[in-house]
């Protein structure tokens, strides 16, 4: 496994995003909708870190299964979303790539009449997104390779792994 971004490596970002978002918020309550289930470290260090009000929300979309990083038709399951019109949202996901997920994402929760709404992403990959989306906060910018750790999965693997690492056969050639 080549690790792409150390343990140490995140946490200091973390650290950053942290006091960046609080600046932000300036103490106002927050929101936080995680994205199941790559949010979940991020969502979970992140939080530990952050020092404002702060609830937490899990919202679930799925659009393919597997090795496949081309989008499908989005389910989003909010059954246990709390009510969330009139708070101010952050919505977290572990990566923006095509960005088709986030976009769908955000119109279904503008639709659901926030105070505001930003987005946060540990990462972005670089060059990979087909819809204009500007993530309010993004903890690191990536080259285009498929990603696992730190809550990213392959097959539903490599979640646990302390940090982001790119799977022997995914490393990009050159
Ligand atoms: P889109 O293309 O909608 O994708 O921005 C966002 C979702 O796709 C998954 N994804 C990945 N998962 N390694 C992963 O483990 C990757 O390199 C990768 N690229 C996209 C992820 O679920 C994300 O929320």
């Amino acid at each position: 496994m080549k690790v792409l971004i150390s343990a140490e490596q995140i946490e200091t970002r973390i650290d950053a995003l942290a006091r960046e978002i609080a600046q932000v918020y300036q103490g106002q309550p927050v929101t936080i909708v995680g994205v199941l289930t790559g949010c979940i470290v991020f969502v979970a260090d992140l939080i530990r870190r952050l020092d404002l009000p702060v609830r937490i929300a899990l919202i679930h979309a799925s659009s393919y299964r597997g090795d496949a990083t081309s989008p499908g038709q989005l389910t989003i399951s909010a059954e246990s979303l709390p009510d969330v019109k009139g708070r101010h949202l952050l919505l977290i996901d572990d990566i923006l790539d095509t960005a088709q997920t986030l976009s769908k994402l955000v119109a279904y929760l503008q639709s659901l009449q926030p105070a505001s709404l930003r987005v946060a992403v540990l990462l972005r990959k670089i060059g990979r997104q087909q819809i204009p989306l500007e993530p309010d906060f993004c903890g690191f910018e990536i080259p285009d390779a498929f990603v696992v750790g730190y809550g990213l999965d392959f097959n539903d693997e490599y979640r646990h792994l302390p940090y982001i690492g790119v799977l022997p056969q995914h490393v990009p050639k050159g």
